[in-house]
């Protein structure tokens, strides 16, 4: 931040959090489907839903762990069948994004819910690569795509998998694991991902979320993932903390995702401006806006309000932070902290 603006009065906290740039990392593409998409392309694909209505369908969104929304989220996916049916839902999701000032995404997507209802890789990957060069064109929104397995099917899937999308490769830049957590260690995975780092991809991977601190230990160790999706449950291990804090791990942090999911009981709850205290480079993103409540602004807006304390330093912090853990290069980064300090100053002036 420049020198003067200590003499300035400082903006209040909701206009910069609206305002400021920010890069999401942690987005589930198939998490953003609204509801009235889903009814939309139901229709459209003449896809019988267990629900009658939009608003039936928003009525089941009361979770009480991660399954009992994967459950509805898998449910919801099923009204995916063609190439354009994955551009008219990422669309959506960069149009919401341009409202909330991303600059750049990066996206995962789950294939394997659409290959085994025998939607092709290629309908899945060319319908989200084309809504981004189209997000690219028309908002300047940067973004690139990761390919999550889902971990509660077996490695052979996932490796199956990994070729199945080969053919594709210049549409993503990493593979992340996602799904049931409990029960499906890191470990599982360990030779998938180290063929996935042969072949240049970036690696990421949800842990501690609703697992155990030693999933995060293992996906570092045996996966050597660069970020952790979650990781919130490092604060049962001082020593993990310590050591995310010393090797700048980010962590992808989605606080209304861990509510919704029951993993506090409410945002004051929430362990975010604790672990920014200890020094992690934590980041704020969505998950699955669609199903948690919101975007994320959204995420921002609603930390901010239940955590007083946090105050225009750890905004700044939280959205550098996103850029220092995106998967572009430096030049860049450095490029979206200067905008970023440079719409921070406009608003305090
Ligand atoms: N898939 C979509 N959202 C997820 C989450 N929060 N955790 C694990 N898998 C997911
Ligand atoms: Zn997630």
């Amino acid at each position: 931040m420049a020198a003067d603006t200590a003499s300035r009065k400082p903006p209040t906290l909701p206009a910069p959090l609206r305002r400021m740039p920010t890069a999401e990392l942690h987005l589930h593409i198939e998490g953003s489907l609204e509801p009235e998409l889903i009814v939309r392309l139901a229709q459209r694909n003449g896809v019988t839903l267990p629900f009658a209505s939009v608003e039936a369908l928003r009525a089941a969104y009361a979770f009480t762990d991660l399954q009992s929304f994967l459950d509805l989220y898998y449910a919801g996916a099923s009204v995916l069948l063609k190439e354009e049916d994955f551009f008219d839902m990422a669309w959506a999701y960069f149009e919401r994004a341009a409202a909330d000032n991303v600059v750049h995404a990066e996206i995962f997507f789950d294939p394997q819910t659409h290959t085994a209802r025998g939607v092709p890789m290629a309908a899945v990957i060319q319908g989200l690569a084309h809504a981004a060069r189209r997000a690219h064109a028309e908002y300047g929104i940067g973004s690139a795509l990761i390919l999550c397995f889902l971990r509660h099917l077996s490695e052979d899937e996932a490796f199956a998998t990994l070729e199945a999308a080969l053919p594709h490769r210049h549409h993503f830049i990493g593979v992340g694991l996602d799904s049931s957590e409990r029960g499906h260690p890191p470990e599982k995975f360990t030779r998938v991902f180290a063929r996935a780092r042969e072949l240049g991809l970036h690696c990421v991977a949800h842990a501690g979320e609703e697992g155990p601190a030693a999933y995060i230990e293992t996906a570092l160790d045996l996966l050597k993932v660069e970020r952790v999706d979650h990781g919130v449950r490092c604060t049962e291990s001082p020593a993990l903390i310590e050591r995310l804090a010393r090797q700048r791990v980010p962590l992808t942090v989605c606080p209304l995702s861990n509510v919704k999911l029951c993993v506090y009981p409410d945002l004051a709850a929430h362990p975010l401006p604790a672990l920014l205290d200890a020094g992690l480079c934590v980041t704020v993103n969505s998950d699955d806006p669609a199903y948690f409540g919101g975007y994320v602004v959204d995420n921002y807006l609603q930390l901010f309000a239940a955590h007083p304390r946090l105050g225009m330093q750890q905004a700044r912090q939280l959205a550098f932070n996103s850029f220092e853990a995106s998967f572009v290069d430096t030049a860049q980064k450095a490029r979206w902290a200067r905008e970023l300090d440079a719409v921070i100053e406009r608003l305090s002036g």
